[in-house]
C-alpha cells in the first residue's frame, strides 16, 4: 500500500540483509509496520504492530477477509475526512492512506482525472492483501509491544525531523535505547534510518529521492540500514583457577571456591568487536534559483514523456493542474508533485 516512508523501492536490497542468518522459527517483528511494505514479502512468524489506531484496523479487517472497492470516489473522501467518526475504522484506514495524495493521512485526495487512483489502489490491495494472511497486527507504541524471544526486529521508525504522523508521539533518544536494550536482551536489531548513535553500525546505505523539503524542492537524502551486536564478554583470566569453568562460576558469583587459593585475579571486561562508525553529517547545499530548480523538473518530465510519447503522456495528463495543458508552465511546485508521483529522477 502507498505510504510515508514506504521501504518499498528499498525493499529488495535490505530484506536479504536482514533476513540472512534468520534461525528457523525465529518471529520476524515490525514496531513500526506502515504500510506493510516489508512485512508482506517474509514469511513464517510475522508480528507487525503500529501506533497508528486506524491503520491497525485495517489491517485487522484485511486479515478478516475484507478488500475495498474499486469505485470510491472524492466526494466519499471529502465526507470521511470531516467526520471520520461516522465511517467504520478500517474504510477510514483505507482512505486515509491508500487514497491520500502522497499517502499523506487524510490529507487531500489523490486527485487523477480518470478516477484511477481508486482503481490503482484496488489493484495493488489485491496483490498484496493475500501476502499478509498469518501476520499478528497489534496497536501499540513500540515499546509496549511484547517481542517473542530471540526475534529478528526490523524497525522503521518516523526519521527525524521528517514528517510527523499523525496522532503518534516519537521520541528517537528513547527509541536508540530501547533498541540496545533489545541487543542486550539476544535480539537482533536492524534500524532503517539516515543516522544512528554511534554504537550502531551502518551496513547497507543509498541515495534516494525523499519527497520535498520546507521549500518545496525535492531532497536527495541517503537511505542508510543499521545494526548492533550484542556485545561479547571477554574472560581474561591472568591466574590460576583449576579450570576456565571454576572462573567462570567464581565470575558468576557461585559460592564454590577453586581448591586451591593458589589463585586469583580474573577481570571481566565488556569487548565491543563492531567498529563504531562515526555518522558523516552531510555538507549544507546552496539553495538553487527556483527558476533553474523549475527548468530542470520541467526538462526531466519533458524527457519522460518523449522517452514513450503515448504510453508516458498518458501518465502524466491526469497529473496536470485542471485546464492546463503546457508542462513548461508548471509551477517548481506542481512538477514537483508529478515528478514524485511518477518517479522521474531529477
Ligand atoms: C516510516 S513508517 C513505516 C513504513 C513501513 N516500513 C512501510 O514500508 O510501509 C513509520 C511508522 O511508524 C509509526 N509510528 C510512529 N510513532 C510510533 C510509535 N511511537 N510507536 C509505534 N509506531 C509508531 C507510524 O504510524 C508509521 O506507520
Amino acid at each position: 500500500m502507498k505510504y510515508m516512508g514506504s521501504k518499498r523501492r528499498i525493499a529488495k536490497h535490505i530484506l536479504p540483509i536482514i533476513l540472512d542468518g534468520r534461525k528457523r522459527g525465529q518471529a520476524y517483528v515490525e514496531p513500526f509496520v506502515g504500510g506493510c511494505n516489508m512485512i508482506d514479502k517474509v514469511d513464517g512468524w510475522r508480528i507487525g504492530a503500529d501506533s497508528h489506531y486506524y491503520l491497525i484496523k485495517l489491517w485487522r479487517a484485511v486479515q478478516n477477509g475484507w478488500i475495498p472497492k474499486d469505485n470510491y470516489t472524492e466526494a466519499q473522501y471529502n465526507m470521511i475526512k470531516r467526520n471520520p467518526q461516522a465511517y467504520p475504522e478500517h474504510i477510514v484506514g483505507y482512505f486515509g492512506f491508500a487514497l491520500s495524495f502522497g499517502a499523506r493521512w487524510l490529507g487531500t485526495w489523490r486527485k487523477d482525472k480518470n478516477n484511477d487512483c481508486v482503481g490503482e489502489a484496488y489493484r495493488s490491495a489485491i496483490k498484496q492483501f493475500k501476502k499478509l494472511k498469518g501476520v499478528e497486527f497489534y496497536n501499540c507504541p513500540f515499546d509496549a509491544l511484547i517481542i517473542p524471544n530471540k526475534a529478528l526486529v526490523y524497525c522503521d521508525p518516523p526519521y527525524r525531523g521528517t514528517y510527523k504522523y499523525n496522532g503518534t508521539k516519537y521520541d528517537s533518544n528513547r527509541f536508540w535505547s530501547w533498541c540496545r536494550r533489545l541487543v542486550n536482551q539476544g535480539h537482533t536489531v536492524f534500524v532503517s534510518e539516515y543516522e544512528a548513535p554511534s554504537d550502531f553500525k551502518c551496513v547497507w546505505s543509498q541515495e534516494i529521492n525523499a519527497g520535498f523539503n520546507q521549500k518545496k524542492y525535492f531532497k536527495k537524502a541517503v537511505e542508510k540500514l543499521f545494526t548492533k551486536r550484542r556485545p561479547k564478554i571477554m574472560i581474561e583470566i591472568r591466574a590460576t583457577f583449576e579450570s576456565k569453568e571454576e572462573a567462570i562460576q567464581w565470575l558468576q558469583g557461585s559460592d564454590a571456591q577453586p581448591a586451591e587459593p593458589k589463585h586469583t585475579k580474573a577481570k571481566a571486561e565488556p569487548v565491543e568487536y563492531d567498529e563504531p562508525v562515526e555518522a558523516k553529517k552531510p555538507k549544507a547545499k546552496k539553495q538553487e534559483d527556483p527558476a533553474k530548480v523549475q527548468k530542470r523538473l520541467v526538462k526531466a518530465i519533458v524527457d519522460f514523456i518523449l522517452a514513450d510519447k503515448v504510453e508516458n503522456m498518458r501518465k502524466v495528463r491526469p497529473l496536470m493542474p485542471e485546464g492546463q495543458k503546457d508542462v513548461k508552465a508548471l509551477s517548481v511546485e506542481q512538477a514537483q508533485a508529478i515528478c514524485l508521483e511518477l518517479g522521474i529522477d531529477v
